[in-house]
């Protein structure tokens, strides 16, 4: 070698060393897979409004690294899921993913983030597998089970009295869960179900549906629809003339963030979920304010499920310094945090899925005004995962 290329050589390395430690840490790529298209397209808004907030008020940094994100619009559509997660692994890299509403969509993501070990939080989809069968180390929810929406449901509605329910949901894994955790509190209590009525998912013609419940005449109808397909069902309810005569109930997501497009067509309805409007904590004050001021709107339980997703990365991230391949210690970090939600503090449980309070709400002018505890401390019994 010549003296030149080695005084060359000697150049670049004295420079390139102090620019090296003055180097940030490299940003942290969070791959939001979410709907912004399609029924579900306002509740991927709220996630990712959700999720920012939280992400702004550590000044854009998670772990220490500067949070970048990149987006794929999943369109509910369980048939394009594995492509897209697959192009948030492969060609974009990311080092988490969060994602997504729909438990179709969620299952295949799970799929993946399991076999290639990609970290994931699921900030709404409620499908079991995902913390039953599914379950694993790398793979988190901050936001409820299916079962969990629909058992905490059938408790309360049983408390009202009533013994003889029709249900209505979408033909798919949340409709099915729902259903099957409303039934398995509802007949614990001695209630029945006389009728299982559903529909293909996204589909909103309802007319023939509601006029078998007419003609069932059970005391009750539990549902569940959410986003555009929610807003439409109780406007048809109550177009239909059913809702004086079969009182309606569902899990949360029937008459949240929908209300302002659902009128007075919602008044009076009774639904538990793990969140509700005005719980008038310090905590939920603080984070509804803040939430107001950054997007000029009211957040919905799918805004905390957003913000906490980005807590509960945040408490992994701080514990690895920002070392997202460090993924036991992450875990761990996870697996004993309380979670400081808007909701209430809540844990996680053994699979990973949050163990937290729902609370029984009825719609009074356009809130989800929170009447009192429906379940307290419910745990998803995570059948089917092994971990
Ligand atoms: C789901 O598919 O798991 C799902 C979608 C929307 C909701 C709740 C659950 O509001």
């Amino acid at each position: 070698m010549n003296l030149f290329r080695l005084t060359l050589i000697a150049a670049t390395t004295a420079l390139a060393a102090p620019l090296a430690m003055a180097q940030a840490a490299p940003k942290l790529k969070v791959g939001l897979m979410l709907p912004a298209t399609g029924t579900f397209a306002a509740l991927g808004t709220a996630i990712e409004n959700g999720f920012r907030l939280y992400v702004a008020e550590q000044g854009g940094k998670l772990g220490g690294r500067e949070v970048e994100f990149v987006k794929v619009d999943d369109e509910s559509d369980p048939a394009k899921a594995t492509d897209n997660v697959n192009k948030l692994i492969k060609r974009d890299n990311v080092d988490v993913l969060v994602g997504t509403v729909h438990s179709g969509v969620a299952m295949a993501m799970a799929k993946v983030a399991k076999e290639t070990g990609t970290l994931l939080i699921v900030p709404n989809a409620g499908a079991g597998a995902v913390t039953g069968p599914m379950c694993a180390p790398n793979i988190f929810r901050s936001s409820f089970s299916n079962w969990q929406t629909g058992y905490a449901t059938g408790e309360a509605v049983a408390k009202r009295g009533h013994k003889k329910v029709a249900t209505i949901t979408w033909k798919y894994a949340a409709g099915d869960e729902m259903v099957a955790g409303f039934k398995e509190a509802f007949e614990k209590a001695g209630g029945s179900v006389v009728k299982e009525l559903n529909l293909p998912f996204p589909n909103v013609e309802f007319q023939a549906l509601l006029t078998d419940l007419a003609a069932t005449k059970p005391d009750a109808t539990f549902a569940f629809f959410a986003g555009g397909g929610a807003v439409k069902f109780v406007k048809d309810y109550a177009g239909a003339g059913l809702k004086k005569s079969i009182p309606l109930y569902g899990t949360g997501f029937l008459t949240d963030g929908t209300l302002e497009a659902q009128g007075d067509a919602a008044e009076g309805i009774f639904t538990a979920l793990h969140y509700a409007d005005s719980l008038g904590t310090p905590r939920d004050n603080a984070f509804r304010l803040a939430y107001a001021k950054a997007y000029k709107l009211q957040p919905d339980v799918y805004a905390v499920q957003g913000y906490d997703a980005g807590q509960m990365l945040g408490v992994g991230l701080a514990a690895v310094k920002g070392d997202a391949s460090k993924k036991g210690e992450f875990a761990a970090a996870l697996e004993k945090a309380k979670i400081d939600s808007p909701r209430g503090t809540f844990t996680l449980s053994k699979a990973h899925n949050p163990v937290q309070d729902f609370y029984l709400r009825q719609v009074v002018g356009k809130e989800n005004k929170s009447t009192g505890l429906a379940s307290k401390a419910l745990a998803d019994p995570a059948r089917g995962c092994k971990m």
